[in-house]
């Protein structure tokens, strides 16, 4: 760093002196709603090879302190989250970034942590609604708990997606069959 201010690095060309403000900024728009589904979170740099300090967090909007906060690779500055890593809420992500000796830049994004989904809220009722004429120990298989449905999640994706079941009603809609995988994902909560 020079007394302008600007930052000198060693790049393929020789020596680079970069003058202008260097910021850094999350690839995604505001109000990202995190589900079960892993997102991928990835910060643009303007200067990657000048970077000397580089860590990523989660707060609590509003919130100082950090929920979460570790080291980010400036060559790979890509992150992974869902809603099984933060609780139900608003939070604040955001990345702190050192190029040369200058003072600390962070970027920030809102992102929202949607709750989990759970056999008691969402599964119940959908099997209440749609297959529990069938499967309540009375006729086919029972599939009237939660256990029953995880010992059985596999059958359950593959007939409802290939639309064999249930039988003699419409399909499930497409939503409906993503809360089950994301039932499945999450590890099928009560
Ligand atoms: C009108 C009755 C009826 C409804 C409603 C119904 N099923 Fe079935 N289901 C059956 C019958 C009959 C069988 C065959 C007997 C068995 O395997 O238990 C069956 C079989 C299955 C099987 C086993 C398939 C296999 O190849 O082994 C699964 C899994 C299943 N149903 C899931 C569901 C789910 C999930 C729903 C609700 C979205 C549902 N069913 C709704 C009657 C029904």
């Amino acid at each position: 760093m020079n007394t302008q201010g600007a930052l000198n690095l060693w790049g393929e060309g020789g020596l680079i002196s970069l003058e202008t403000q260097l910021s850094a900024s999350w690839l995604a728009s505001e109000g990202v709603t995190l589900n079960e589904r892993p997102h991928e979170f990835t910060l643009s740099l303007d200067a990657p090879s000048a970077v000397t300090e580089l860590r990523w967090g989660v707060r609590s909007q509003g919130g100082e302190e950090a929920l979460v906060e570790a080291p980010l690779d400036p060559a790979n500055p890509l992150i992974t989250l869902s809603n099984l890593d933060l609780t139900e809420g608003v939070y604040e992500l955001y990345a702190e970034v050192r190029y040369g000796d200058r003072d600390l830049f962070e970027a920030t994004l809102a992102i929202n942590s949607q709750r989990v989904t759970t056999w008691s809220e969402d599964i119940s009722p959908l099997h209440q609604a749609r297959c529990a004429t069938c499967h309540s120990g009375t006729g086919a298989r029972d599939l009237s708990d939660a256990q029953r449905w995880l010992n059985d999640i596999d059958d359950i994706l593959l007939v409802t997606r290939m639309q064999s079941m249930p039988i003699g009603a419409p399909p499930l809609t497409a939503e409906e069959i993503d809360l089950i995988e994301r039932w499945k994902l999450a590890g099928g909560l009560e």
